[in-house]
């Protein structure tokens, strides 16, 4: 059984082996209309469940999308709808859902949900996203940075603002990638105490950029934080947001990424955002083609 639940846990082999099928998949189909069906139909007659118990544009979308490319079929189901929803236990849905469906993707709260989920599964699992990790976004990340500016080994990425679940996903992929990840922010939103050691920190933004061949932010405040944390989290963060004065610190070449949806002119400006630099388009896409590489890898025997 292979789940990708993530990035930590899954082989520096297996991870480079889907960036680079990812980026092979989106050439074979570069120029096709979205709902072509891929040459080869690798889910041909498979059902892929794809469970949100957040909100979310991207990963359904990209999901749907990339499970009917390759010749399956989805349903989107809603934590709210389902009897998970209502007192069900995520053990008894998970052994439910495995014998309708070949594949479940899983976007929720606590990780300890996915990895119930997994552990009573008879089908392969795929974190969507969790309170403490995006794994499939930052799959994403690393084949937008070497579309754009070759391998990512021994590169300097820099996150600037909240040590969240999508900087955790990014640790995690300094050591199985083996590049260099520095973060700025300020120390209440510190990254948690698990990720030490994978990344170094610098509380001077314009100092920790020095060098960057990439700078990353991302939304001040999470689905999973408090709405009455808003102002804080924005007096907190404000002395990090990536603007032009920021970038220029950076490489003259260095990319910009921000997993999206954004909160345009708080933690990145739109001059930023809609910049030379800026890749935010490239990396939404190639969720599509990461995700499509990663629900492969889950299958092969
Ligand atoms: N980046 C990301 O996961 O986007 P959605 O929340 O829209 O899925």
């Amino acid at each position: 059984m292979k789940h990708f639940l993530d990035i930590h846990t899954t082989s520096q082999e297996d991870l480079r082996a889907i960036i680079d099928n990812a980026a092979a998949m989106k050439t074979a189909r570069a120029g096709r209309p979205r709902g072509a069906l891929d040459a080869d139909q690798p889910l041909k007659d498979h059902m892929v469940a794809l469970i949100f118990e957040k909100p979310s544009t991207r990963t359904r979308v990209s999901f749907d999308v990339g499970v009917r490319q390759m010749g399956g079929q989805t349903m989107v189901l809603s934590g709210a709808d389902m009897q998970l929803g209502h007192g069900e236990t995520i053990a008894d849905t998970a052994r439910v859902l495995s014998r309708y469906v070949d594949l479940i993707m899983i976007r929720t709260f606590e990780e300890a949900t996915l990895l119930e989920m997994a552990e009573y599964a008879t089908v392969p699992v795929i974190n969507g996203l969790t309170n403490r990790t995006h794994p499939c976004q930052i799959m994403a990340d690393v084949m937008t940075f070497e579309e754009h500016s070759g391998p990512i080994r021994g590169r300097k990425v820099v996150w600037s603002g909240d040590g969240n679940n999508v900087f955790a996903s990014f640790a995690h992929a300094a050591k199985q990638f083996g590049f260099d990840l520095t973060f700025t922010g300020p120390p209440p939103l510190d990254p948690e105490p698990a990720l030490d050691g994978l990344y170094t920190i610098e509380r001077d933004p314009a100092k920790a950029v020095e060098g960057a061949d990439l700078v990353v932010t991302d939304t001040w405040v999470s689905m999973h934080d408090p709405q009455s944390a808003r102002e804080r989290r924005h007096n907190q963060l404000r002395g990090y947001q990536v603007n032009a004065e920021l970038m220029a610190q950076a490489r003259p070449d260095a990319l910009f990424m921000h997993c999206l949806p954004a909160h345009r002119d708080d933690e990145a400006t739109s001059e930023v955002m809609d910049g030379p630099n800026s890749v935010i388009f490239d990396e939404a896409e190639n969720r599509l083609h990461a995700q499509k590489a990663i629900m492969r890898w889950c299958l092969e025997r």
